[in-house]
This record gives structure tokens, C-alpha cells and sequence, in this order.
């Protein structure tokens, strides 16, 4: 293998949330500013990155595997620079080092600007011959906030992604302190962008093609949550209508949000904001008050449903979809066939159900009434099946429907045919030349194969 010593390459694979491809394409424009291009072979990159989450045990385990992996190509490009960040690196940086002995650099979240002045003056280095020197940068602690955005346009270097929607960070970090969560340790506390700078940023994107934005934050409700209250709406719901005035952006969408905080404000918002899209990720976590207070979520059931029934009012067509923890310590049957009812009466869209995962230095961690793998694996196929069959009927409600999807690019499955999603958040399949991609087109609903849906222009 040769080294391109004119441009070199730079492969990064993103695991985690939202919050980590965000940060992936900011490091990634960081390189092709810098004169690198981005490849999506892994055996031919110069540096490999992986953007690392912490959030449960096997996210952890995929990243190390997949760099143990990686770092294996390292005999036939020995100037290769190895580099693992984002949120595994902030909680366990010097044990990272120990186990993976080819790994030149890892950096943690607050630290992702300087990803790549450290990892391209280490490729110049080997490049120029000098004696090997692996830096090995640490989990920086200091709170960085936003970078210059990613102006450049590194959708358009990788085909896979779509160019039309985009995902602008609006705050950082968590300090909630769910019992279970290691999300505050990897990202540090809250904080929020100041609107004028969210603002320039999307014009931006809208300049550039993007129809869509999704805007990010671990609680995203809590958006500026010092701020004044001004003629009955807070921050968020301003930042929402001051983004539904840029011309040429026709769709909005967050994630994700949560029952604290969640005002009338925001409810009324899906009244009178047609941009703002008919899908709401919700998270609920559990159906058992219990549960709920164990886990530190400052809400009940009642108040979780309530919420739900408010926003279905304000917006009919509202899709709701979920994250479900099975198996937190001390769960009952009793407290999951509550989770169970909820989900049933919710009708949830779709729902993400993940298997408690004792993660370290986190109060749950400790907590007595640990269950056993066989029971989490035996809840979660059980309440899969409600979810699916809930999922799949709402689905098929849709046949016959009309709805607006904005075309993506080509199908994942069948490149002879392209993708679009619907203001709830559905992919639908289309016949290709019947509709450009980056455009919003009506469609007919005319098929429904469980998951995938299929229109007619
Ligand atoms: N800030 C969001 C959640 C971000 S983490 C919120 O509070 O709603 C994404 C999801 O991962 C969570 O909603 C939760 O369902 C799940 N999760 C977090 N920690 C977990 C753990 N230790 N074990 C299993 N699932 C976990
Ligand atoms: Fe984690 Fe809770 Fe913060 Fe969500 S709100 S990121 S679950 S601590
Ligand atoms: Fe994972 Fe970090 Fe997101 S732990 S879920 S990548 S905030």
C-alpha cells in the first residue's frame, strides 16, 4: 500500500446518538479543509477514526472490536494513525491505551476540534520519517463549545448520506442524572447555543440545498431554560419560530425532548407551526411509577400520558415513538407488563427497546434486584412482538393516504428506486424519475410491507 502523500485519506465510523454523527461531520469538515478526502475503505485510510458511545455495554464492545480490527491492517501501512473519540474515550481514556497497544490517539468529547491538528501533524511526522512519537492525548475536561460549523458540505463527499437534511446541535451535555444514564460524565453539564449563531447556521444549510433540520439535544425542551419567558413562550418554542420564518427550510424536527419541562408552549406549537413535522421521539422509558422514580425521571405515567393526549390534539397525525428500558434493577413482572399496557395504550409508532446495561459510576450500577440476562433478553422479545405488531398496523392505516415525502436519495435496498420520508418520520419507496432527490413530493400510499412503505407520485 502507498501513502498519497498530495491528499491523503481519512476514514471515520460513527457509533452512538445524533449528537456523535454531528460531531463525526465536524471532524470530518476539520480534514477536508485541511486538504484531506474522506474514504469509506477502512483498509486504505491514512487515519482512522472511530467516534466512540458509552451509552450501554455493547456500544462499547462494537467500538473496541471494530479498532482491534482495524488497527490489525496496521503491518502494510505503517504510517497509519489510529485515533478513537467521542464518548467511551471521555469516561476511560488511559485504559483505552492498555488495551488497544496501536492506538496513537484518543480524545474525548470536549476535545473533538483538535482531532485533527493532533492526528494530521502525527501522519506528517511519520510521513517525514521522523522517530515515531505516538501522542497520546488525553480526555481533555475543559468545556469547549461550538465550533465554526461544518460549512463544508461533507454530504456531498459521501453519497451514502443524504444532502437535503441536516442535524444542528443546539445545546450540549446533560445534567439530569437519570440513575442509569452515563451520558452527564461523557458530555459534562448543559449548555445552551446562543440563537443568533443556531440561526446562521441553518441559513446556511438552507443555502447550500437542505430542506430539513433536526435540531439536537440531549433534553432538547430545556433549550435555553434561563431565558425569560416572553408572551407565554419560552426559548425553544421562540428558537422554533424564529427557524419556521428562514425561507427555503420546509421542515423542522428535535430530538430529543422529555416530560420535563415540556410547557403548553411547546404542545400548542404543533398547532400552529405546519414546519414543524408530525413526529415526536418521546422517550418513556418505563410504564412503572416505581420504575420511574427509581431511575431518577422526574415524571409519572400520568403526566407521560397526558402529554401525549395534549400533543395528539394539538396535531392528529402526530406519530410518537419511544425509547423502553427493560430489565432496570428491581423490575418486577408486574412493573413490565405496566411498561407493556403503555405501550399499548401509547400505540407507539415505532419504539427502541434496550436492555438495562449497569454502567460505571452510575447509581443504578449498584442497585440491589439486578436481573438476569435471560429475563432482559426474555422482556425485551416479548414487548418487541407489541411494539412490531402495534408499528406494523399503524403502518398499514397509512395505505391509501396521502402524504409529502422528501426524497432522500436512492433506496437503501434497491438503488433503482428512491427514498423519501414522510412528515412522520416513515420511509416510503418510490419509482425512480419520478421525483428529484432534495424535493418534497406528494405521494399516494399505495403499498405497505411491514415497515416499508411504498408511493405512488
Ligand atoms: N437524553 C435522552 C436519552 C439519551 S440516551 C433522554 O433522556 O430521553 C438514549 C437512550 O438510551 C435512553 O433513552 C435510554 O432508553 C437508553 N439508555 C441510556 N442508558 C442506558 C443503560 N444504562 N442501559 C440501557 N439503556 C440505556
Ligand atoms: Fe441520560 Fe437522563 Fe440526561 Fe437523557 S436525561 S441523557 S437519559 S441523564
Ligand atoms: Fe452514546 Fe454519547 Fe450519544 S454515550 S448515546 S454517543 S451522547
Amino acid at each position: 500500500m502507498k501513502l498519497d502523500r498530495i491528499m491523503p485519506s481519512v476514514y471515520i465510523k460513527t457509533y452512538g446518538c445524533q449528537m456523535n454523527e454531528r460531531d463525526s461531520e465536524q471532524v470530518a469538515a476539520m480534514f477536508l479543509a485541511g486538504g484531506y478526502r474522506l474514504t469509506d475503505s477502512d483498509a486504505q485510510a491514512d487515519v482512522v477514526l472511530i467516534n466512540t458511545c458509552s451509552v450501554r455495554e455493547k456500544a462499547e464492545l462494537k467500538a473496541l472490536g471494530k479498532m482491534g480490527m482495524l488497527c490489525s491492517q496496521a503491518e502494510e501501512k505503517p504510517w497509519a494513525v489510529f485515533g478513537l473519540m467521542g464518548c467511551m474515550v471521555q469516561s476511560r481514556a488511559r485504559e483505552l491505551f492498555e488495551e488497544i497497544p496501536r492506538l496513537d490517539v484518543v480524545t474525548g468529547t470536549h476535545c473533538y476540534h483538535r482531532v485533527f491538528s493532533i492526528c494530521d501533524a502525527l501522519l506528517k511526522q511519520r510521513m517525514a520519517n521522523l522517530p515515531p512519537a505516538p501522542l497520546r492525548e488525553g480526555a481533555h475536561i475543559s468545556q469547549v463549545e461550538d465550533l465554526p460549523d461544518a460549512h463544508t458540505r461533507i454530504r456531498d463527499h459521501l453519497p451514502a448520506r443524504s444532502s437535503c437534511s441536516a442535524f444542528v446541535s443546539i445545546m450540549q451535555g446533560c445534567e439530569m442524572h437519570c440513575s442509569y444514564c452515563i451520558v452527564p460524565f461523557t458530555r459534562g453539564g448543559e449548555r445552551s447555543r446562543p440563537a443568533t449563531d443556531i440561526m446562521d447556521e441553518v441559513k446556511r444549510l438552507v443555502d447550500t440545498g437542505v430542506k430539513e433540520v433536526t435540531l439536537l439535544g440531549q433534553i432538547v425542551n430545556r433549550y435555553g431554560r434561563d431565558e425569560a419567558i416572553v408572551d407565554g413562550r419560552g426559548a425553544f418554542v421562540r428558537l422554533l419560530e424564529a427557524l419556521h420564518d428562514i425561507e427555503g427550510l420546509e421542515r423542522m424536527r428535535f430530538t430529543s425532548p422529555h416530560p420535563i419541562g415540556f410547557h403548553d408552549d411547546l404542545v400548542r406549537a404543533f398547532s400552529y407551526l405546519p414546519k414543524l413535522c408530525s413526529h415526536i421521539h418521546f422517550p418513556m422509558q418505563s410504564g412503572s411509577d416505581r420504575i420511574l422514580k427509581l431511575m431518577r425521571r422526574p415524571y409519572r405515567q400520568e403526566k407521560y400520558m397526558e402529554l401525549c393526549a395534549a400533543m395528539r390534539s394539538a396535531r392528529p397525525d402526530l406519530a410518537i415513538t419511544t425509547d423502553i428500558i427493560v430489565g432496570f434493577p428491581g423490575e418486577t413482572q408486574e412493573d413490565y407488563l405496566l411498561t407493556k399496557a403503555a405501550v399499548k395504550k401509547v400505540e407507539f409508532d415505532n419504539a427502541f427497546i434496550f436492555q438495562y446495561s449497569p454502567r460505571r459510576g452510575t447509581p443504578a450500577a449498584e442497585m440491589p434486584g439486578q436481573i438476569c440476562l435471560r429475563e432482559k433478553e426474555a422482556r425485551n422479545h416479548d414487548l418487541l412482538e407489541t411494539v412490531n405488531r402495534i408499528a406494523i398496523a399503524r403502518n398499514n392505516a397509512l395505505v391509501g393516504t396521502r402524504q409529502t415525502i422528501l426524497v432522500e436519495g436512492p433506496s437503501k435496498t434497491n438503488p433503482n428506486r428512491l427514498q423519501g420520508r414522510t412528515s412522520q418520520n416513515k420511509p416510503v419507496i418510490i419509482e425512480k424519475g419520478d421525483a428529484q432527490i432534495g424535493t418534497l413530493v406528494p405521494v399516494t400510499i399505495c403499498e405497505c410491507t411491514g415497515f416499508t412503505l411504498y408511493g405512488a407520485v
